[in-house]
């Protein structure tokens, strides 16, 4: 199974299939459907340094080959993490990375070093894209300096691998994707969810609690396919790419575009086995075409 190693910073994955934050719980919720360690990892739900509630119902609506979610960081608060969820997920035979998410760059920070400890969280994903906050959030990630900015903080109180989480609702992910990785950052994520909304014609009303949402599913692919690939061309970094990837051969398009590794995010609430079937799918596509090691498939797209 070398065949499929990856790197990303100082992790190494055994395979390049994780899934994205917000889609797969904390993994204990997916025990019932696969085997976890056949994961390269998973990103587990949004974490902020204090609770909080989320933003009031209705919070999703289905769209045409997508969904829109305003969920708005629901989670217990970093401590509860510490008390009541590592302690459950740490023994998880793949690696278990958390998204970091805040108000303001002291919340990252102090969310941060909470776990920057923990012998089992080999990794982070710094979330600067969440587009249903009012504060932080997308904020510190559609402008170079105050990504930049962010990031420098963090790499101060951080020495494991740093990933961040790109917003796509910018002019030049490229740009961004740079000045973080001027930083420190280790690797980017993308993309996040594209802002959108849904309107009730019948009752003249929007769909979602916030009028708007972040928009995810098979009808974003394209759009993040071509970030992708714009941002490989310009770091150095490596890539994880995810936007709509529903089987592998939308993994092994991504991987061609410049992603180290993938993840499948959206797609886990449709079916909770894809991810390992993409693992089963890539390694098909391997053998067809006599590749040795996925690592000989990134960027490698011919034009
Ligand atoms: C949310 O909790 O609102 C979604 C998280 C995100 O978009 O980063």
């Amino acid at each position: 199974m070398d065949r499929l190693k990856v790197n990303i910073g100082k992790l190494e994955l055994r395979n390049p299939v994780m899934t994205a934050s917000g889609t797969f719980g904390y993994g204990d919720e997916f025990t019932d459907f696969i085997d976890l360690s056949r994961l390269g990892g998973i990103f587990v739900k949004g974490t902020t340094l204090e609770p909080r509630q989320g933003n009031d119902y209705p919070r999703m609506a289905e769209t045409a080959s997508g969904m829109l979610n305003s969920v708005g960081l629901q989670n217990k608060g970093v401590d509860y993490f510490l008390s009541d969820i590592y302690p459950r997920i740490k023994e998880y035979d793949t690696h278990m990375i958390v998204n970091v998410n805040g108000s303001t760059l002291e919340d990252y920070v102090a969310c941060t070093e909470a776990l920057a400890d923990l012998d089992k969280i080999p990794a982070i994903e710094l979330n600067i894209s969440c587009p249903n906050v009012k504060e932080g959030g997308m904020i510190f990630g559609i402008s170079c300096t105050s990504a930049a900015n962010l990031v420098k903080a963090v790499r101060k109180v951080y020495d494991k691998t740093l990933i961040v989480k790109l917003s796509p609702n910018v002019t030049d992910i490229a740009e961004i994707a740079l000045a973080v990785e001027a930083e420190g950052a280790d690797s980017v994520s993308l993309v996040n969810t594209f802002l959108g909304m849904a309107i009730d014609a019948e009752k003249r009303k929007p769909k979602l609690s916030t009028v708007t949402g972040g928009l995810s599913g098979p009808c974003i692919k394209p759009i993040a396919l071509r970030m992708v690939w714009q941002v490989y061309k310009a770091v150095k970094i490596p890539i994880i790419g995810m936007g709509g990837i529903s089987n592998w051969k939308d993994a092994i398009e991504f991987i061609l575009a410049g992603s180290q590794a993938i993840q499948v995010g959206t797609y886990n609430f449709i079916n909770p086995t894809v991810s390992v079937e993409i693992v089963d799918g890539i390694l098909e596509y391997m053998d067809r075409h006599n590749i040795d090691s996925i690592n000989d498939l990134v960027g490698k797209l011919d034009y």
